[in-house]
């Protein structure tokens, strides 16, 4: 497996439940420091090893280090476990950078669309826009109240700096409940050819995009990133199987053993997530290692991907999001 090292030199403390990392590559190491990347972070943690991804806050056109910013998910034993032990000093393995929520056309305006988390890549937009081009933005941020609010001052501070440029809305569940459409609507300019990018936990990105669907802009123009998705063939097509489903998988997550039934045709994570199960992913494609599970018996065949080499492989590693079954019984673990 292809890693690359950085030592993390800072630590903050942005909200109770947020943390960012500020990273130094080691020497040598050359990574791509653009905005709208997430790092496939390799978490080791006492219970075994896991991927996950976080998206970058820097940008390089501020002239920051690398910086990723974690929240914590209740139960999420990634996210829970760089918060808790992670210090300054400590060494961080990731995968390259990866990732495509990122502008088509810098000369058009931007509207975004944020919800928790979601605004750690949209930052890193924001600053890169605000830094080298020349278009005007504007942020419609949503939060459960004011304390959980990431960035704050940040935020406030790119305002005062760029007043003519950059309008931010701050939306607080508490007071105002959670958003409709009605509080989407002054986001709309029929004359502007704008580009819309949303960011976010899935019932919001889910209302803001039938809004504007419903609003008739152009799907063209809307670029969205989500934490967990469904898996798409590479053409970005999701593909829905006619095969029989006569595989049955057992997996193990969370300590729960559960099982969905698949086709030999079938991805082994689409079934899981169309089951309902929250089962740990990001990219889909094979490019984060956050689906990585350990085959504990019955055969897969493993697409391609750019995360597992072949003593990966041998040690019975394998990718959910690039695994379809070659028998009839397989057993897989998260919990590794
Ligand atoms: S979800 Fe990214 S590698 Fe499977």
């Amino acid at each position: 497996m292809n890693t690359l090292k950085f030592r993390v030199i800072d630590k903050i403390a942005e909200t109770k439940e947020s943390f960012s990392f500020v990273l130094k590559p080691l020497d040598g190491v050359l990574a791509e420091h653009s905005p709208g990347k997430y790092l496939p972070i390799k978490i080791r943690t006492e219970k075994g090893l896991l991927f996950r991804s976080y998206s970058l806050s820097s940008s390089a056109s501020a002239n920051e280090d690398f910086k990723i910013t974690v929240k914590r998910e209740r139960g999420g034993r990634g996210s829970n476990w760089l918060c808790d032990n992670v210090k300054v000093g400590d060494f961080i393995e990731t995968l390259p950078p990866a990732g495509s929520f990122h502008p088509q056309n810098w000369d058009r305006d931007f509207v975004f669309f944020a919800g928790g988390s979601g605004i750690t890549p949209v930052i890193s937009i924001i600053k890169t826009a605000l830094n080298r081009h020349k278009n005007r933005i504007k942020l419609f941020y949503a939060n459960s109240s004011e304390s959980s609010i990431i960035f704050h001052k940040e935020l406030k501070d790119l305002c005062l700096q760029f007043p003519d440029r950059l309008d931010i809305q701050f939306w607080l569940d508490d007071e105002k409940g959670i958003p409709t459409s009605i509080a989407f609507e002054q986001y709309i300019d029929d004359a502007l050819e704008v580009e819309y990018f949303l960011c976010g936990p899935a019932p919001f990105m889910g209302g803001v995009e039938n809004f504007l669907i419903e609003s008739k802009v152009p799907p063209g123009l809307i670029t969205k990133e989500s934490f967990a998705g469904s898996v798409s063939d590479d053409n970005g097509d999701t593909v829905e199987s006619s095969a029989e489903k006569d595989v049955t998988v057992n997996f193990m997550l969370n300590g729960i053993k559960n099982s969905v039934m698949c086709s030999e045709d079938d991805f082994i994570l689409n079934e899981i997530i169309k089951a309902g199960i929250n089962v740990p992913s990001s990219c889909c494609a094979g490019n984060c290692g956050s689906c990585m599970c350990l085959l504990v018996s019955g055969d897969v065949i493993l697409e391609s991907n750019t995360v597992l080499d072949a003593s990966d492989e041998e040690d019975g590693w394998i990718l959910a999001c690039r695994s379809k079954p070659r028998s009839k019984n397989i057993e897989i673990s998260f919990d590794q």
